[in-house]
């Protein structure tokens, strides 16, 4: 069991972990703590219902071994999905969800239209359509489904070369340049290891202006709102010259994990992985 008032950052795979690294930076003393379900990933080639089914387990099992006092659904598919169920099923506990950064890509476009990058589960919801009636209905926007992308980022990323990256993301941006875009929203929290080289390869193609968005900074900043507001109360670490941190990285498979995880806790301050 670990500390209580703990934020609890969950993704299906890693996608969450640059969330996790932004809101540290704003929220410094909070323990958080992150879930990779890497036993059901990936979710955006799911259904609605297994979705729902699986974070609602997942849930569960967070509760019972960390005791949030918040959790950030730090996965757009999840989110869209089976936020409704989460708050329905756990109502004393605030969930953060993230959702496609449309409206200040829609905000800020000149060219009127505007790139969208998110998964296959992401791409077809209905969900992602109300958004953009509600935030960008006076521009273009280029839907794209880059599932692709989910795997080569969980399974490839840490051990790739700068070229794999660039001709990984190449058929996506193509396509979204190819529709004039200067704005691509990354609505898939994978994508967000990938946006240098996303930005690398614009440049490459001579669209250096194309501004890459995502929602990492939005999610931080509700959850310091939260906390400050003494909606969440989290209890505080002393981290005053940085020791080693104690926050745990946690997998819903049975161990020997991928030795990937073990290379991406490292990099993000987290304690080697251990089961959920
Ligand atoms: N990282 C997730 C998202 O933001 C889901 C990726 C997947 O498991 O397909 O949508």
């Amino acid at each position: 069991m670990f500390a209580q008032g703990s934020v609890v950052f969950f993704d299906s795979g890693v996608g969450g972990l640059p969330y996790l690294a932004t809101a540290r930076d704003l929220l410094p003393s909070v323990p958080m703590h992150y879930v990779a379900d890497d036993e059901g990933f990936p979710y955006g080639t799911k259904t609605p219902l297994q979705i729902e089914t699986l974070l609602l387990e997942r849930m569960r099992r967070i509760r019972s071994r960390l005791m949030p006092a918040a959790i950030v659904i730090a996965c757009n598919t999840a989110s869209q999905v089976g936020l409704p169920a989460l708050r329905a099923a756990h109502p004393d506990i605030p969930f953060i969800g993230t959702v496609p950064a449309i409206k200040p890509a829609a905000a800020s476009t000149s060219s009127g239209i505007v790139g969208i990058m998110a998964t296959e589960r992401t791409v077809a919801d209905p969900y992602l359509d109300d958004l953009i009636a509600r935030y960008a209905s006076d521009i273009e926007v280029e839907k794209l489904s880059a599932q692709k992308l989910v795997s080569f980022v969980e399974r490839r990323y840490l051990a790739s070369s700068e070229e794999e990256r660039r001709l990984a993301v190449a058929p996506f941006v193509d396509s979204l340049l190819a529709r004039k875009v200067d704005r691509i929203v990354l609505a898939c929290t994978h994508f967000l290891h990938l946006e240098k080289d996303i930005a690398a390869y614009c440049e490459i193609c001579g669209a250096g202006d194309v501004q890459i968005v995502d929602s990492r900074q939005g999610v931080a900043n509700r959850l310091a709102q939260l906390v400050e507001d003494g909606t969440i109360s989290v209890q505080e670490g002393d981290r005053s010259g940085k020791p080693k941190s104690e926050d745990c990285f946690l997998l819903t498979s049975e161990a020997p994990f991928d030795p990937a995880y073990a290379a991406w806790a490292d990099r993000f301050g987290l304690l080697p992985p251990e089961r959920l």
